[in-house]
């Protein structure tokens, strides 16, 4: 990952100070091809508030003013936004390393190309099972894993040498948690690194909507570990952490700091979130695809707008500062890898020595071709869902 002598300049602030915001999420549309289970945003596409190429240049603008480093452009799916090359021009044009998390099902080769062309050297992609089947139905549409698999390793091939860093998103389910340490391996063969997310479901069909956040997820019983056989979850979670950690310290090319691992474990045992505090507003933040500014993915909207003309006075007065202390403070925590690894990096020498390595570590020099890649597919009888007999 090159950053340049600017960005380097404010890494080095945010570790001293903790209060530049080196890393922003945008969430360019609400709009989705797919219906993922696990995930409700689609259900709240709204073409008509999103902005427009014009706005976003001023977006990045700002951004690069206020001292962003890393910029994440998610959504819903982001190429689902019609200008989503031009969009992302204006980040790469602004010098902001910018990352793109999309599914990749849908999206034509051109529409890669041209975003490469502009600039873009980072993409997330999610894939959550090496059994296409079982893929399939999560993303509720077949073929889901052949074509993210396709454009997973056309990408990986195309960005060769280039010093992308290509990542593997997946969720951590009750479907595929014996799964993650082959889909370490996997990654590695195609040129990819992962980062595991554990899921969260709302616990309730009932449940309200506690925050904005809540409305993108869903109750999935299925997907949860809870619904597995209750004697053994908390053995089948230590089976695979014990083997995660292991093969992170071995260096394979697992994103997640070895604190965050260790952190999932524990949320998925019990829905406990880690304790440490959290620097939501300060060292990152979350704009929403009509521009609204929040700390980060899960908050109210008392902020002002982000192209508001006072919003970089307001980002540094002291009516903001205590703002988000509160608000932060007040929160029941997360699970979040952007936000509690990028603490973890500027909190602790470890954090930021895996960062480190891992940034600057090339990738697999010969991923392999589309016929290898497409060989690890996996047809053999399984249940979809394991342990459903035991709901
Ligand atoms: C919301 S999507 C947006 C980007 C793109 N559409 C994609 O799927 O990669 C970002 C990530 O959130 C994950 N996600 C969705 N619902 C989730 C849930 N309930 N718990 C944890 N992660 C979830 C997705 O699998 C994906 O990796
Ligand atoms: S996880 Fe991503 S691809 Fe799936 S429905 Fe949600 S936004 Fe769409
Ligand atoms: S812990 Fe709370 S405030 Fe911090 S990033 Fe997570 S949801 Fe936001």
């Amino acid at each position: 990952m090159k950053l340049g002598l600017r960005n380097y300049g404010r890494i080095a602030e945010a570790a001293i100070t903790r209060r530049v915001p080196v890393y922003a999420h945008y969430g360019i549309t609400h709009r989705c091809d797919l219906t993922c289970k696990m995930c409700g945003i689609w259900r709240y596409g709204n073409k008509k508030e999103e902005l427009s190429v014009e706005e976003i240049q001023q977006v990045a603008a700002r951004m690069r003013r206020l001292g962003v480093v890393q910029v994440s452009i998610g959504g819903g799916e982001p190429f689902a936004y019609e200008e989503l090359e031009l969009a992302a021009k204006a980040f790469v044009d602004e010098g902001l390393n910018l990352r793109l998390l999309t599914n990749a099902v849908n999206v034509p080769r051109e529409r890669f190309d041209r975003v490469v062309d502009y600039g873009v050297r980072n993409f997330s992609i999610s894939l959550d099972s090496l059994y296409p089947a079982r893929f399939d139905y999560i993303c509720e549409q077949e073929g889901s894993w052949e074509s993210a698999v396709r454009n997973m390793v056309y990408l990986a091939q195309r960005l060769r040498g280039s010093g992308g860093l290509l990542v593997m998103n997946c969720v951590v389910s009750n479907l595929n948690l014996e799964e993650l340490p082959d889909m370490v391996r996997f990654a590695k063969e195609i040129g990819f690194a992962v980062s595991f997310l554990p899921i969260e479901l709302l616990r309730t069909s009932g449940e309200g909507v506690r925050n904005w956040e809540a409305r993108f997820i869903r109750h999935r019983p299925e997907m949860g570990l809870q619904s597995g056989p209750q004697e053994d979850v908390v053995g089948r979670i230590d089976r695979t952490y014990d083997t995660l950690v292991h093969m992170k310290a071995e260096g394979w090319p697992i994103l997640n700091s070895t604190p965050y691992l260790q952190a999932s474990r524990a949320y998925l045992k019990d829905g406990r979130f880690p304790a440490e505090g959290c620097d939501a507003g300060a060292l990152y933040f979350s704009i929403s695809p009509n521009g609204q500014f929040t700390i980060c993915h899960r908050t109210s909207h008392s902020y002002k707008h982000f192209l508001d003309p006072d919003f970089e006075d307001f980002f540094r007065s002291k009516e903001y500062e205590y703002k988000r202390l509160m608000e932060a403070g007040a929160c029941e925590g997360c699970m979040r890898a952007c936000w509690i690894d990028t603490s973890s990096m500027f909190r602790t020498l470890q954090g930021f020595f895996e960062t480190a390595r891992l940034n600057l570590q090339a990738p697999k020099a010969n991923p392999v071709q589309e016929r290898e890649a497409l060989t690890w597919a996996r047809y053999d009888d399984i249940d979809i869902v394991p342990h459903a007999h035991a709901q």
